[in-house]
């Protein structure tokens, strides 16, 4: 393989090619990403979160020794909390149990911070102990409950010993009763040490990527599976007893702890661009149903849906105060409420997706032009990303795109999960794609095989994708990845990029293609002319070759991508680039067999013009000018 740079023909490229997508699926939320400890921290776990699972309800994780646990609503925390439990100690003592999520996980030598509201109608102290799966006690601390209006106190543990299944015990002594709510545990090391915070090792896992965005909070989650199912954005600011709990269409709830002012906070921690993706008025697929992932509802539409257009100037006003929220200055109402959940400088919110991948219909479109009108005339700097529907067979993405012409809009998003052989031979999907217009971001994409694991086969295809994805940068604006996290045992979708558990976080080989490309970026293309010996289509298409130039680190970076079953002798001459036609440079390489989970980058060095590429292999070069 010949390979000569073309530089007279550089272009500039999207500085934001690799961003992530982040939704609550798999867990990757509660239970996941964010580091709340105890499971059904707020008692409002019900049946229908769950598809009517009677198993799931307000006592849901909680165990007690006096056998039943009574829920009361009376005088509530907040009124979009209504649930507390009720703990009746007059005659023997209580011990209210949590189990966590699957288990508590302690490190022996950390902190951790438990808090609760509580209300008793006498002072009483409290035991908060953290017990191993024997009943040992790790670590306890005595909480002096002194009032009888909802008041929170706070204890910290530190455990004796690492365990991975410990569960918190709360007792209250006998002659005494006491409510309690928003039972929280939280580990005091968490992601850039905040509270209320994230996991440090999943967080840390993904600021490696080194994303220039993070998308959240979904996926289906942004729109719902009904109406009453959107992501409320509002529902999820502001104290975390007042937040509304909500219905997760994947099956369980969420608490919205982690919620729009959490993300804005990461984004901002990890220096990515917050892309917030609220509904367009209309929920999944329009659709009132849960069939949010059946072709046959995206196809034949079932009932529409969409909110009543009476209401959407209030929605639409929503859409607005959310980027007050996230810009206005501390005087707007909005800005005054991020100030007062401890953040008066802006988040500087430059982008906003309007839908995901709804179908484009009469329901969808009124409703999306309402939002659109309203956003760019009353924000014009912040760019609206719209949607082009599914990539469903049936599915008319087409009109998608007439409306993002029409309408001028400046990017739209298009998701397609497709095979590694589609993205080898759609390597040139973007080629065409009209220049100067309207531009893509590639907002859920992943590499499927039947059954649906992910492997070196999966990996090394989306390298190649990618290398046409660069080629395209001046279209593609962005991408993300998806889904991003799954948990052990709660997995609602496959593949996704990273696996974890409650200690282990697992990194797969699709993973570290995202990690290749989002740590060596480029702001300008350099096309190159690849002559292949054998110029069979199905050899040329395995072969792909990108190289950008990082202007910042005065840097070029050379990808190579070789799907072939053989190594591939290469010949790259960099001298069009004003570089010595032989010189050292470093890497790092992805291969090993298509079959293979666990494959892991490993540092090359090679001196140029020279280049092996071994069968399945992607490789990245770091070429300093
Ligand atoms: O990534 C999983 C799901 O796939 C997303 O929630 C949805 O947008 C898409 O259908």
């Amino acid at each position: 393989v010949d390979i000569v740079p073309r530089m007279a023909e550089s272009k500039s490229i999207s500085d934001k090619l690799v961003g992530i997508f982040f939704e609550d699926i798999n867990y990757g939320a509660d239970g996941g990403l964010y580091a709340e400890l105890i499971q059904n921290r707020d008692f409002e776990y019900a049946p229908s979160d769950r598809g009517n699972d009677k198993n799931w309800n307000s006592t849901k994780a909680w165990s007690s020794s006096a056998g039943s646990i009574v829920i009361k609503n009376d005088n509530p925390v907040h009124e979009n909390n209504p649930n507390y439990v009720a703990l009746d100690a007059e005659r023997n003592a209580v011990t209210l149990t949590n189990e966590g999520y699957d288990g508590i996980s302690l490190k022996k030598g950390d902190r951790y911070r438990f808090s609760f509201m509580a209300r008793s109608p006498k002072a009483v102290a409290v035991t908060v102990a953290l017990v191993d799966k024997a009943g040992k006690v790790l670590s306890s601390a005595k909480v002096k409950v002194s009032s009888s209006e909802w008041t929170t106190y706070k204890a910290e543990l530190k455990p004796s010993r690492t365990v991975s299944d410990a569960s918190l015990a709360i007792t209250v002594p006998a002659g005494s009763s006491l409510d309690a709510d928003m039972i929280s545990l939280f580990p005091t090391k968490t992601f850039k040490g905040r509270e209320n915070g994230l996991r440090k090792d999943l967080a840390q896992t993904l600021a490696d990527l080194k994303p220039r965005f993070v998308r959240f909070p979904g996926g289906c989650v942004a729109h719902g599976d009904g109406v009453d199912n959107i992501y409320d954005w509002k529902g999820s600011i502001g104290p975390l007893e007042s937040r509304k709990p909500l219905r997760n269409l994947w099956g369980y709830h969420q608490t919205r702890g982690l919620g729009y002012h959490e993300y804005f906070l990461f984004c901002e921690d990890i220096d990515a661009e917050p892309l917030p993706v609220l509904a367009a008025g209309v929920p999944c697929q329009n659709s009132g149903t849960a069939a949010h992932h059946s072709h046959e509802a995206i196809t034949t539409l079932g009932q529409q849906c969409g909110i009543p257009m009476e209401e959407m100037d209030a929605y639409v006003q929503d859409v607005l105060d959310l980027i007050e929220y996230a810009n206005g200055d501390v005087t707007t109402e909005w800005g005054a409420k991020r100030a007062a959940a401890g953040h008066p400088e802006p988040f500087d919110l430059k982008y906003i997706g309007i839908g995901n991948e709804d179908m484009i219909t009469e329901v969808f479109e009124p409703r999306f032009r309402m939002i659109y009108d309203a956003v760019t005339s009353r924000y014009p700097d912040v760019t609206v990303i719209g949607t082009v529907g599914p990539f469903y067979e049936g599915a008319d993405y087409d009109r998608g795109w007439e409306l993002a012409r029409e309408l001028d809009i400046p990017m739209v998003d298009e998701h397609y999960y497709v095979s590694p052989g589609w993205l080898i031979h759609n390597n040139n999907y973007y080629d065409d794609y009209p220049r100067g217009g309207t531009q893509v971001y590639l907002g859920e994409y992943a590499s499927h095989l039947p059954g649906r694991p992910n492997n070196m086969e999966t990996a090394l295809s989306m390298a190649l994708y990618l290398t046409g994805v660069e080629r395209n940068g001046d279209v593609v604006a962005m991408t993300s990845y998806a889904p991003l996290l799954a948990k052990k045992d709660h997995t609602q979708w496959t593949p996704d990029l990273i696996y974890f558990d409650n200690d282990k976080v697992r990194l797969t080989t699709d993973y570290y293609v995202q990690h290749m490309y989002g740590n060596n970026a480029g702001t300008v293309f350099v096309p190159s002319e690849v002559k292949i010996d054998n110029v069979e289509a199905d050899v040329v298409n395995r072969i792909g070759v990108s190289i950008v130039e990082d202007k910042e680190a005065g840097d070029y970076i050379v990808k190579l991508v070789n799907m072939l079953p053989v190594e591939a002798d290469v010949n790259l001459d960099l001298t069009p680039l004003g570089l010595l036609s032989s010189r050292k440079v470093k890497g790092s390489m992805l291969t090993g067999d298509p079959k293979s989970d666990n494959v892991m980058p490993v540092d090359v060095s090679m001196t140029l013009p020279s280049v092996k590429l071994p069968a399945y292999s992607f490789t990245v070069l770091r070429v300093s000018k």
